[in-house]
């Protein structure tokens, strides 16, 4: 495997929940290495700067928002969301190359999402299909001690299924790919364990668990439990190649009576996911510390691993670096 140790994937990475960045925020984020200052400008716009000032150096995400702009703590020069310099106080001349490095942010399913990669998105935050209506819980966030792709190929890893979470896998599983940067997969498993959530599922009369997981640029994974009302995101961002952040959002249909949706909506999606957070939280014991360095691998028991390991090698990288020389060449041209 040649792959830089300063590159991740081309895809969407989570930098906060939406809600913890109210209007006029700026919130400091460590993110593939690097640090930066996110902000929500007073009209709602979300910049995310790599934090240290292209003048002196100063820290970006200990400034303040003022209007559109962040303003440096050192000398107040002012940066609109896309890293531009739009004010510096005692000289009306900027500088054509005065720009601080910036990520294109989106707000998808209560997340703020940055894009890494070429400067048009190859593509968007996926979506599950439930349209417009759904109930959402308030993201949940977690942080493991491992690189974020142990947390992604978890997911793959039909082996884990038996041993960590009491599943036993029922024939083949199938793959499905829709472009390069996606890889999906459904299995069926019955349902062998005895733990609270076990019980729960088995007396809601399901002995057996129908799954689909899909994921985009090697660290988004939407996986449905077919079957229930139940979608779940996980979100994952390298905070550095050792360290990261998990992100964990569930959605639910929005029932038909719209009295039954007042109701139960918020409540059916809360207990959602309560119920797919305990599943969850067995991997957490188990992904700590790992370090994902596929040696012995059994072709069959490993199958779906090995698969899915291909397809994340083979995702086209960008390091921060390089990102700053295309945007560089970009607005020269
Ligand atoms: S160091 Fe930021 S404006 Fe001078
Ligand atoms: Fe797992």
């Amino acid at each position: 495997m040649n792959i830089s140790e300063n590159a991740f994937p081309n895809s969407w990475y989570p930098l906060c929940r939406s809600i913890d960045l109210r209007s006029g925020k700026v919130r400091t984020c460590f993110a593939l290495g690097e640090r930066f200052a996110v902000f929500r400008t007073v009209s709602g716009k979300v910049g995310a700067l790599q934090a240290v000032c292209c003048h002196m150096g100063a820290n970006l995400d200990f400034g303040h928002v003022r209007g559109e702009a962040l303003c440096c703590p050192m000398h107040h020069w002012e940066y609109s969301h896309t890293g531009q310099c739009t004010h510096i106080p005692i000289d009306s001349n900027i500088p054509r190359c005065t720009k601080q490095q910036s990520l294109l942010c989106v707000e998808h399913y209560g997340l703020v999402f940055a894009w890494l990669g070429e400067e048009d998105p190859s593509f968007q935050p996926p979506v599950f299909p439930l349209g417009e209506k759904f109930h959402i819980a308030s993201p949940r966030h977690f942080y493991f001690d491992a690189p974020y792709q142990t947390g992604a190929a978890n997911a793959y890893d039909q082996h884990h299924l038996h041993s960590v979470h009491r599943r036993e896998v029922i024939d083949s599983p199938k793959f499905y790919q829709r472009i390069d940067q996606h890889f999906g997969i459904e299995f069926q498993a019955n349902i062998i364990g005895r733990s609270i959530y076990d019980h729960l599922l088995i007396s809601m009369g399901k002995k057996q668990v129908h799954i689909s997981i899909d994921c985009w640029g090697g660290n988004l994974l939407l996986m449905n439990h077919l079957g229930t009302p139940n979608h779940m995101m996980i979100a994952l961002l390298p905070i550095t190649h050792k360290r990261t952040r998990m992100f964990a959002v569930t959605l639910t249909p929005r029932l038909t009576s719209p009295v039954a949706n007042f109701i139960f909506g918020k409540l059916m999606v809360n207990i959602m996911h309560h119920l797919t957070m305990m599943f969850v939280k067995q991997d957490f014991r188990v992904l700590r510390g790992m370090h994902l360095k596929p040696n012995i691998l059994l072709p069959k028991a490993d199958d779906s691993f090995i698969r899915w390991f291909h397809y994340w090698e083979a995702l086209p990288r960008t390091s921060l670096a390089q990102q700053v020389m295309k945007n560089r060449k970009s607005k020269e041209s």
